[in-house]
Parts: C-alpha cells; sequence; structure tokens
C-alpha cells in the first residue's frame, strides 16, 4: 500500500509551538530554533496566539495537523490540566502544566517541567549548592511558586519560609504542602532571610516596567544562593544586592532554558544541551 492510500501525512514533519495570550513576548520559539538549527532536526517551533474558549478546540485540532506537542504559558497553564487525558503527578501537585505531549494513541499527556527547571538551573550554576542543609526563603505565592516549593521539597529541603504580598495564598500553600511550609507575614519578608541557605524571588517584582523588590537583605548571610525567577533584566536590583552582599546568585534566565530541555526531547527525540550558546541566542531574541 503506498501512503497516500493512508491518511497518514507522508514523512511529516514534528511541529510543537507554543499557545498563549499573549504569546509575542515568549522566548520559547527562540529557544527551540536554536536547538533545531543546532541539532539540524527539520522541525518546526511556533508561537500560537490562542484565546481561552479556544484552546480545547487548538488542542484537538493540532495533532491533526502533525503537531507532536506544545509548551502552554500564561493564561492557559492551570486550565489546560482539565482538558488532559493524563496529568503527571507533578502538574498535578503544582496545579498546572507547561508541557504537553500528543501521544500517538490521541491522548493528551500534561506535565510541569518549571520545578525541574528551577532545579537544573541551580545545580548547572551553583554545582556546591546544597538545599538540604538549611531553611529555603521563598518571596512570592504565585504560580511560579508552586512549582519551586514542589521542587524544594523533592530536594528535601528542611523547611520553606514564604512570605507573600497577599497572606492568603502562602496559607494556601501550607495548606497543600504540609508542614515543611512556614508563612510569614509580608512586612517580615526580611526576617526570614536570617540563616536560610536558598533564598528565592518567585514575584514578578524587579522584572522590566513592574516596581523593585524592596525586602531588606540585612538578615541575609552570605553563604546563601540568592535567585530570581525574573529575567529581564538578567540582573535585578534585587540579585545585584545579594551579589554586593557577597551572596552567590544565579538569574532566572536558566530556568527558563532548564524548563524547556524535556520537551523538545519529547518532541524532536533528541535531548539538547543548555549553555552559553543557548543563553546568548535567546539574549539576542528580544529586549
Ligand atoms: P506567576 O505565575 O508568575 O507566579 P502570579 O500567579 O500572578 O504569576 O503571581 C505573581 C506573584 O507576584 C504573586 O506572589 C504576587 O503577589 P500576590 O499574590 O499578593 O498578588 C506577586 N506580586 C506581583 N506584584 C506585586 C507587587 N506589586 N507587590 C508584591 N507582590 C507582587
Amino acid at each position: 500500500m503506498h501512503d497516500t492510500d493512508t491518511h497518514k501525512p507522508i514523512a511529516s514533519i514534528p511541529l510543537a509551538g507554543v499557545i498563549g495570550w499573549p504569546v509575542a513576548q515568549s522566548r520559547s520559539p527562540a529557544l527551540h530554533a536554536h536547538w533545531l538549527r543546532r541539532y539540524g532536526i527539520a522541525g518546526a517551533y511556533v508561537p500560537m496566539a490562542v484565546l481561552s474558549e479556544h484552546l480545547g478546540q487548538v488542542l484537538h485540532a493540532l495533532p491533526k495537523a502533525g503537531f507532536v506537542g506544545v509548551n502552554v504559558t500564561i493564561p492557559h497553564k492551570e486550565s489546560v490540566l482539565a482538558l488532559a487525558d493524563v496529568v503527571t503527578d507533578r502538574a498535578a501537585l503544582i496545579g498546572a502544566a507547561n508541557t504537553l505531549i500528543f501521544r500517538p494513541d490521541g491522548r493528551l499527556h500534561a506535565d510541569n517541567t518549571d520545578g525541574y527547571g528551577f532545579m537544573a538551573n541551580l545545580r548547572q550554576r551553583a554545582p556546591d549548592w546544597a538545599p538540604e542543609h538549611g531553611p529555603a526563603a521563598l518571596i512570592g505565592a504565585g504560580g511560579a511558586a508552586r512549582a519551586v516549593v514542589a521542587a524544594l521539597l523533592e530536594a528535601q529541603v528542611p523547611e520553606i519560609r514564604i512570605a507573600n504580598r497577599t497572606r492568603l495564598r502562602a496559607d494556601q500553600l501550607r495548606a497543600e504542602f504540609g508542614a515543611r511550609i512556614v508563612v510569614y507575614d509580608w512586612a517580615q519578608a526580611g526576617n526570614m532571610l536570617d540563616g536560610a541557605v536558598t533564598v528565592v524571588n518567585a514575584t514578578s517584582m524587579g522584572m522590566v516596567g513592574k516596581p523593585p523588590l524592596r525586602v531588606p537583605l540585612d538578615a541575609l548571610s552570605p553563604g546563601a544562593l540568592v535567585t530570581d525567577l525574573v529575567y529581564n533584566p538578567l540582573e535585578t536590583a534585587f540579585l545585584a544586592e545579594a551579589r554586593a552582599r557577597g551572596c552567590r546568585t544565579v538569574d532566572g534566565l536558566g530556568m527558563l532554558l532548564h524548563q524547556a530541555a524535556p520537551g523538545f526531547e519529547r518532541w524532536f527525540g533528541r535531548r539538547p544541551d543548555v549553555d552559553d550558546d543557548l543563553r546568548r541566542a535567546v539574549l539576542a531574541s528580544g529586549p
């Protein structure tokens, strides 16, 4: 039988992309394009601006057009769970997915690689970091913070102190993730840094166009590892101050790069490297 007798596309090129609204700001197309080029893989990765009310229809149609999977970003990361046939434990725990795989059997598989990206970035850039040796202090309790909490708990962090402007969201994390979470009042955020081995900004503060994060860093120990999920600018005022106080700092770009690797591997069949070439390509792609 010839291929034309079946409904399968002939020698189809695997397609992937990112679905969000808006999506123009996403660095993912540049990131995946770099990997596709570097490894000489015939494939494509495209940005797709999709409204919430069309998400189900779009996800249903894409596999029929040769798509092997997609990333999902704001505002679809939570709502996509209800549309998936299989949700990994970590995506369920975090309550959001960022990586979808369209399985050959037609099932939609949803995973969350943000926690993996967070850990892989810190392990790569601070190989001596030992999160299990002491408390972590986390500023923020939104969607990104949830992925960080799940990852730090898995890394055997003994205690995670959380302060968030809206305390209720931090209390919710404690209710869901358990007794290793200790909630601090927003006004006490500076105090929770005392003795912390790991300090994370998981709010959007400090991002271009937003006010800087104003948490007093006097209690910070010079041995702490300080990281920011914000990567534009690459060095936020928060990281600059921590560095000036003698702390090891890691910017947030690496988390974006690493979270993309598992999706690329599943869709295109090759585990990609996260290195300086990739960082340069992604930085050159946007403001
Ligand atoms: P993401 O998925 O990026 O985490 P999010 O769920 O909207 O996005 O969370 C944004 C985080 O930044 C929250 O912790 C938010 O605090 P609230 O829960 O009180 O909203 C925090 N944040 C944003 N703007 C802030 C500001 N001006 N001051 C303090 N915290 C802010």
